[in-house]
């Protein structure tokens, strides 16, 4: 295992002022988000999109990786380039979603487990070979009463770390994401109680399952109130019992946590890492605090684009624009005043 290049993958994924594109939704994912603007999903119209994106002139300033899914790294650009191409002309590292989705876990049925170890070093290897220098694995945690069980999160935590040590043995980066969902009316003490638990587990599995800290990146849920919760906690309230919960959990030799957005509204997602990398540089903290987000970078360039040729100018725009504000995030230089400014056509 060639940890000093593992290193320096994870290390280029958090480059200051860069972050990660989620765009590996699954086909069922994507769908729903198509649904969205009355647009078909069909294999041309996904790849439209996606290219649309990734060609966006000067977004490579803001972003290191994208994700893909696995349709994606196959899948030619419509001038015949290979997307993985497009993307690596760029210096922008190409990354997987590996992980096989959720099914509901055995005794629990309010729980989810997330499957897609068997094969999996076979897929890894294969991957590596499109192309890939990192890849993506999400395990769920529902929050009610009662959940998140110790048993799910165990169970969730040991699947991670198993897809965590493959990876590093087949020379991709894992990024590790355990996901507090944010539905429902909990308050942001038990968001916090609910990512506490699972991340000690998910570092005490990695830990026992020999994974290199220094070679993997983590991808978390923010601490944050629930989406329905009747008194939504403050950015900077987010930021606090964020990276306090964090220097309670995650070891210091883990380079980089690059947070998912989670059904934020985009603007939301911003403040909040913003306040989070504020607090962060405040304590000193250890690790680079940068953002995956899918939904939080998607949701403009979505909306302008609509599934029409003509808007691309408008929705490439739109998508340079939120990606800038979140690098700036990033930096702890965003305000909200920044949403304000036109974006660039
Ligand atoms: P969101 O930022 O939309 O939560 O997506 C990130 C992701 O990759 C979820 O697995």
């Amino acid at each position: 295992m060639d940890i000093a290049k593992l290193a320096s993958t994870a290390q280029a994924l958090v480059t200051p002022g860069k972050g990660i594109l989620a765009a590996d939704e699954s086909s069922g994912t994507i769908k729903r988000r198509f649904d969205s603007i009355n647009t078909e999903s069909t294999d041309d119209k996904r790849r439209d999109y996606r290219e649309m994106l990734f060609r966006t002139d000067g977004v490579d300033a803001f972003i290191s990786g994208v994700i893909l899914y696995d349709e994606t790294i196959r899948q030619d650009a419509a001038d015949g380039t290979p997307m993985v191409k497009v993307l690596s002309d760029r210096a922008i590292i190409p990354g997987i979603k590996v992980d096989k989705g959720t099914q509901p876990l055995a005794g629990s049925p309010n729980e989810l487990v997330t499957e897609g170890l068997d094969g999996l070093a076979a897929r890894l290897d294969e991957y590596v070979s499109l192309g890939a220098g990192f890849a993506k694995w999400r395990a769920l945690f529902n929050v009610s009463e009662g959940t998140p069980s110790a048993n799910c999160i165990e169970v969730n935590a040991h699947a991670l770390a198993r897809y965590a040590a493959l990876c590093q043995q087949a020379g991709l980066v894992p990024i590790v994401e355990p996901e507090v969902f944010m539905e429902g009316g909990h308050s942001i003490e038990t968001c916090y109680a609910a990512t506490k638990a699972t991340l000690l587990e998910v570092f005490a599995q990695l830990e026992r399952q020999g994974v290199a800290l220094e070679g993997m990146l983590l991808k978390p849920n923010m601490v944050v109130s629930a989406s329905s919760a009747s008194n939504r906690a403050s950015a900077e309230t987010v930021g606090a019992m964020t990276v306090d919960c964090f220097k309670r959990t995650i070891p210091a030799a883990m380079p980089g946590i690059v947070f998912l957005s989670g059904g934020q509204g985009d603007d939301e997602a911003t403040a909040n890492l913003n306040a989070i990398n504020v607090e962060a540089s405040r304590v000193g903290a250890p690790w680079t605090i940068s953002y995956s987000f899918g939904r939080g970078l998607q949701a403009a360039p979505l909306k302008a684009w609509l599934g029409k040729v003509e808007n691309v100018p408008a929705a490439q725009a739109a998508f340079h624009h939120r990606a800038s504000l979140t690098s700036a995030a990033q930096q702890g230089k965003y305000s909200p005043d920044m949403e304000k400014q036109s974006a660039r056509v």
